[in-house]
């Protein structure tokens, strides 16, 4: 029969991977969850190094990416050369209504006049039809990356989607990542190489001064943080 987990055992369990490798995390979480589990990938750098990791412990992993189409060039590319480099197939969840279609609804820009319903429609509601048959999903998050994370455990219960999230990567340091990327040879998005490093949709996504908070470029001037697929 297949295991149910309690919000008590998923504790326990998040506990017990403090100061564990990621790998070992991911092992695990496919062991246990795998084909219902999938990681979240933006192709950002925290990504593509969970990808790199879970491909070479399970060629047949999935993986899956919110295309908002609005993403940039440069994050099309990654998503090419990954392809290539792993010789894997990401899923794509787009939303439900084309760029022309949300322009013709709600006027030009709506990333501008009401990013909350933006993000909702091209990148939340399609994470919830990702998330709709899984029992697990994978992200990125680290507990350095903002207040809002520093508390993140390595499993827990997410109550928004309903199902177990798991975040191998909180306890890394930038510098973590990085190494990863330059020892294994990882594709990366170039736009890390040009001050962005933090990287989401073209419109809400600046470069950040030296100095400036890693996230400050993400919807720059305004008083959103998040995008809503984390809480
Ligand atoms: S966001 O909430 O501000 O957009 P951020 O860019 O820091 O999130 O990414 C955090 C994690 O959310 C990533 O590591 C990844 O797991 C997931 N994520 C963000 N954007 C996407 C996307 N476009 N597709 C799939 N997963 C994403
Ligand atoms: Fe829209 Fe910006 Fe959210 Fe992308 S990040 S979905 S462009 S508001």
């Amino acid at each position: 029969m297949e295991k149910v987990w309690t919000e008590e055992e998923l504790k326990k369990t998040s506990d017990s991977f403090e100061g564990k490798s990621p790998q070992e995390v991911i092992g695990w979480a496919l062991d246990n969850f795998h084909p219902h589990i999938s990681l979240a990938c933006s192709f950002g750098a925290e990504d593509v190094v969970l990808l790199d990791m879970l491909v070479k412990i399970r060629k047949d992993a999935r993986i899956f990416y919110l295309d908002t189409g609005l993403l940039f060039k440069e994050t099309y590319d990654v998503i090419e050369r990954v392809k290539e480099k792993y010789g894997i197939q990401p899923e794509k969840y787009e939303a439900e209504i084309t760029l022309e279609e949300m322009e013709e609804k709600y006027g030009p820009k709506l990333w501008e006049t009401n990013p909350d319903e933006c993000c909702r429609i091209r990148k939340v509601r399609p994470l919830e039809a990702a998330l709709k048959d899984l029992k697990a999903w994978i992200t990125g998050i680290r507990r350095e990356q903002s207040p809002t994370r520093a508390n993140a455990p390595v499993v827990t219960w997410d109550n928004r989607f309903g199902l177990v999230k798991i975040n191998p990567l909180v306890a890394w340091t930038y510098d973590d990542v990085w190494n990863y990327i330059k020892d294994n040879d990882v594709p990366y998005n170039v736009l890390h190489d040009q001050n962005y490093p933090s990287i989401g949709c073209q419109p809400c996504t600046r470069p950040v001064h030296p100095g400036e908070d890693p996230r400050a470029g993400r919807w720059a001037g305004k008083e959103k943080t998040e995008c809503g697929l984390h809480q």
